[in-house]
């Protein structure tokens, strides 16, 4: 009798499965276009042409949903379908409401009213972790707790007074599967035999039969062919993500062919280098395959000044002449430190993906180098274009404070800097190949990530942080501070790709122009109001900035890669709770690792990139 009432109990809870992964990106962004008869993995895209800041904006995650129904909670999803900016990005945010005693699916971060309002919560592994294990915490508010993809979980208010939870899924559309809708509401019914079986072994013992038969397929995704080919069918009205496929009975050699690489690109521009590149724009066939390739011609003294690729790691080796190469690290590693390395014919670097690099030839005689990068269309963000000569320019205020100078200087600055080349390089999170990999920091094992504890003795507490509700302290410089909950912070994360900040903005408070490598970013306004925006990479018609205020409760995207800000223009304290979708994003403020690495990028470099003399650039390195 008991064990009946649990089934109908467990039944009850609304369980949700989330499969496989999201495809990468293939350019800056690809905003839902739903009026589109086509039909494709997620939406075609929008013509980046019309696209504005409010396809990257949601309002209204302050508003309470109506808890009234039979299981006492409600969730709003923010995912691709209220916010099209989503679309090939791999996050969404949700907003879950409990009354009291209310049950329901999906998330994170209890907040809101009296400190006592909190969430029962757990999940259940899939058959091959021994069998169907339950974890289960009790949350309070700033407590933070992971659903690691596909596993079967649940949340449950026990208290007396409302909860209310924001959580983030890495997919645009994570859907959801409730267990007993699904099997016993399915249509046309799964037969009373199949059923009868099925449950019969489930009654007298524990909940782990039926949890177990309804439990999760948590797998990974190939990455980017689902064919042979898919050359791009350039004639094509339908925008998705990259390309169409021609029709592969009229696909030839010369779709897969280019020449001319044997050619020098013309180096009498300021700089003194040209990058001439194969990418799916010069080579169909390249569609869908994750690589392109490029030849780069230095004059004496050339430069490929800092830049990055937002979606692309770059492989280059030197045919003739020679070359001082260098990129930074991100701020998380001891600091934005320099690596660098004086390259002669033969030799081969490579550049890791989404770091700040470049490459400058010293000698008196021309140098050719070639470059394979891992996308069909990797995208380059030269830093000074992004930062200072986005259309429209981002706002003095923003960029002097970000600088740590005066607005006068950042107008000067501004157009020195105009002729920095940098590029970022940015990757996304491989898919986990088993239920939860927890990091086991004392293991001296290195390698992507993390390497696994023994599942045997994962505990609840490894996918649990406590304190999101604590601010975090804004005295600082630029009056912003970014709490950030990363697998180093939460074991649990690991694999996963996910992973939660809040950030803390005092009254004039500045997060200032960064990226992250390895990461979309969704954020929502808890309280006050903020400024943000975005600049897209050179090849968008030329670095455009997206703007938007946004108030509380307001939901904006920052797609991956790319540098973006966020500002509290208001008299107020602001926090905002933001999802990023790597267990490890990183971050690389533009300005300390430009300026500030370690050792410091040369004089000589940096000069010629900025266009303006070395003492102005010491004095700026002096600045960080
Ligand atoms: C959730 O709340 C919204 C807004 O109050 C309401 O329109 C919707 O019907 C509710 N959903 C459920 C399942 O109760
Ligand atoms: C690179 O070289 C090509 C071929 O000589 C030329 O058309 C192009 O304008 C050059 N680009 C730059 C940025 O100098
Ligand atoms: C952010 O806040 C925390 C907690 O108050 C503090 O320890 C830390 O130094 C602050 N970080 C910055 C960069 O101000």
């Amino acid at each position: 009798m008991a064990a009946k009432t649990l089934l109908l109990a467990l039944l009850a809870m609304a369980s949700s499965l989330a499969m496989a992964s999201d495809p990468s990106p293939l350019q800056d962004f690809c905003v839902a276009d739903k009026d589109s008869k086509v039909l494709v993995n997620g939406f075609v895209c929008k013509d980046p042409k019309v696209v504005k800041a409010e396809d990257f904006f949601f309002r209204g995650l302050d508003k309470a949903g109506d808890t009234g129904k039979k299981l006492g909670s409600n969730v709003t999803a923010v995912n691709v379908n209220k916010l099209a900016g989503l679309n090939t990005l791999g996050i969404s945010m949700v907003r879950i409401d409990y009354a009291p005693r209310g049950l329901n699916p999906p998330t994170l971060t209890p907040r809101h009213g009296d400190p006592h309002r909190q969430l029962f919560v757990g999940f259940v592994t899939s058959n091959s972790d021994n069998g169907n294990r339950l974890f289960t915490k009790m949350l309070k508010k700033g407590d933070v707790f992971v659903f690691p993809q596909g596993l079967i979980h649940f949340q449950f208010n026990p208290g007396y007074t409302n909860t209310v939870a924001i959580g983030a899924l890495s997919s645009q559309n994570p859907g959801t599967i409730t267990i007993a809708d699904a099997v016993f509401g399915s249509k046309p019914p799964i037969s009373d035999e199949v059923l009868a079986k099925a449950f019969q072994r489930w009654q007298p013992k524990s909940s782990s039969s039926l949890l177990a038969m309804a439990s999760s397929l948590a797998m990974a995704s190939d990455p980017s062919p689902l064919q042979d080919f898919c050359v791009a069918d350039k004639a094509s009205k339908v925008r998705v993500n990259g390309f169409v496929c021609k029709d592969p009975t009229v696909v030839k050699a010369e779709d897969f062919f280019s020449t001319g690489l044997d050619k020098a690109g013309d180096t009498g521009k300021k700089l003194g280098s040209n990058v001439t590149a194969v990418n799916v724009n010069k080579i169909v066939g390249l569609n869908t395959l994750g690589i392109s390739m490029v030849r780069i011609d230095y004059a004496p003294k050339g430069l490929n000044a800092p830049h990055t690729h937002p979606r692309a790691t770059e492989i280059l080796t030197v045919i003739e002449g020679q070359l001082f190469v260098g990129f930074v690290t991100s701020n998380s590693d001891n600091g934005n430190r320099l690596f660098t390395k004086m390259l002669k014919k033969g030799d081969v670097f490579v550049f890791p993906e989404g770091l700040i690099h470049f490459q400058f030839n010293p000698g008196h005689t021309n140098t050719v180098a070639i470059g394979a990068l891992s996308s069909q269309n990797p995208g380059t963000i030269t830093i000074a274009n992004a930062v200072f000569g986005s259309k429209p320019p981002i706002s003095d205020e923003v960029l002097a404070k970000a600088f740590q100078i005066t607005r006068m200087a950042a107008k000067t600055l501004l157009l020195a800097l105009l002729a920095v080349a940098s590029s970022l390089a940015m990757a996304s999170d491989p898919s986990p190949l088993q239920d939860f990999c927890v990091a086991d920091k004392a293991s001296k094992v290195l390698v992507n990530g993390f390497v696994c504890k023994d599942p045997k003795v994962v505990k609840a507490e490894d996918f649990f942080f406590r304190g999101l509700d604590k601010a975090g302290d804004t005295g600082k410089k630029l009056g912003s501070n970014v709490t950030a909950v990363n697998v180093n912070k939460l074991a649990g994360l690991n694999t996963l790709g996910i992973s939660m900040v809040r950030i803390d903005y005092a009254p004039r408070g500045l997060n200032p122009p960064h990226t992250h490598p390895r990461a979309t970013e969704i954020l929502t306004v808890i309280e006050g109001q903020l400024f943000v925006g975005f600049v897209t990479s050179n090849s968008d018609n030329g670095n455009r900035l997206f703007t938007k205020m946004l108030k509380k409760g307001d939901v904006f995207v920052f797609p991956q890669g790319l540098i973006h800000f966020q500002f509290n223009p208001g008299y107020t304290n602001t926090v905002a709770i933001g999802a990023l979708s790597s267990q490890n994003p990183g971050t690389i403020t533009v300005a300390d690792a430009v300026f500030g690495s370690k050792p410091p990028i040369s004089d000589e470099v940096l000069a010629k990139a900025f266009q303006v003399d070395k003492k102005t650039i010491d004095w700026l390195q002096a600045q960080f």
